[in-house]
């Protein structure tokens, strides 16, 4: 079996629905126990549950990346019950904080700043230091941050001007990229991997809030449904056609924390259908 995963034990930040719910799923598919981080409590309980049925070790914790309060005791209580801690996926993110008419340089207003850098960015650093003493004391780890295709440069939405991904998520996930090869260069010679991924375009509520604010700036959106805004934008910037899903997701993240993967560190892979080809 690819991917093997087998007796690993995995933590996924942000796993209680969308993309890090489908991380997690394929995760314990391939054979980890997997705990569930979030601050969304029902859903990480949800996911934890459907792990827990497909036969493997599961639970969650109240984990809110933006307070290192939260993030060390959250990660102890994970690493206390499976004994160890082998694969974190810092997955927890947001496009934008609700509440303004969004696009362009409209997004550019400080609360909007403060709040998405502190969970992107800021939020993969805690996180990712809480494990560090154990990776480093085991000599193994393998860690995966959730990056985007706007990491690369905005993501163009309608016409010039109108960027649908543009600031300040983009530079979060630059930085993402940046602190991924960062770390993997630091921890190379401590055995551990560091890779991100850049998703395209997987329908969530990451997209409903980005769209309700779009649908609030042009009226002639107001009518559509959230999703066929998504399916009608999907078709026309991705040449595969579609957007991706939180399996396909999972299947990427499975194999980059597998040992099939052990000479892949410092990489920002997009899993986009052709959206990005660089
Ligand atoms: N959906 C896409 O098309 C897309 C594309 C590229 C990258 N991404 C990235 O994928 C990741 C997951 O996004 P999604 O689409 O599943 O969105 P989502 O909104 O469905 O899920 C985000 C999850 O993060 C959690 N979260 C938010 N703030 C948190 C905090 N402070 N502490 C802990 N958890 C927190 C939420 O509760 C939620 O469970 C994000 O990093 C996002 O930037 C998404």
């Amino acid at each position: 079996m690819l991917a093997d995963l087998s007796g690993k034990t995995a933590l996924v930040t942000g796993g209680g629905q969308g993309i890090g719910r489908g991380i997690a799923l394929k995760l314990a598919e391939q054979g980890a126990d997997v705990a569930i981080a979030d601050i969304n409590d029902e859903g990480a309980g949800a996911v934890a549950g459907e792990i827990e049925a497909l036969g493997r070790k599961s639970f969650s914790v109240h984990l809110d990346v933006t307070d290192p309060d939260s993030v060390g005791p959250a990660v102890a209580e994970v690493i206390e019950g499976f004994g160890h801690l082998d694969i974190l996926v810092n997955n927890a993110g947001i496009g934008r904080v609700a509440g303004k008419a969004g696009g362009g340089l409209e997004d550019d207003w400080e609360e909007n700043w403060a709040t998405v850098m502190d969970i992107n960015v800021q939020g993969v650093m805690r996180c990712t230091k809480a494990v560090l003493g154990h990776f480093i004391e085991r000599k193994y780890g393998k860690i995966v941050n959730t990056s985007s295709g706007a990491g690369r440069g905005p993501i163009l939405w309608g016409p010039p001007g109108g960027a649908g991904f543009g600031s300040p998520y983009g530079p979060s996930k630059a930085a993402v990229i940046n602190y991924t090869q960062y770390l993997a260069s630091s921890l190379g010679p401590h055995n551990i991997n560091v890779n991100a991924i850049c998703p395209g375009r997987v329908w969530s509520d990451f997209h409903v809030t980005a769209i309700a604010e779009k649908q609030r700036k042009d009226p002639s959106l107001a009518e559509k449904a959230p999703q066929e805004i998504f399916d009608q934008n999907v078709a026309d910037m991705i040449p595969l056609g579609r957007g991706q899903t939180p399996e396909e997701i999972g299947n990427l993240v499975a194999f980059l924390v597998s040992d099939d993967a052990s000479s892949i560190t410092g990489q920002s892979i997009h899993i986009d259908g052709g959206q990005r080809m660089v």
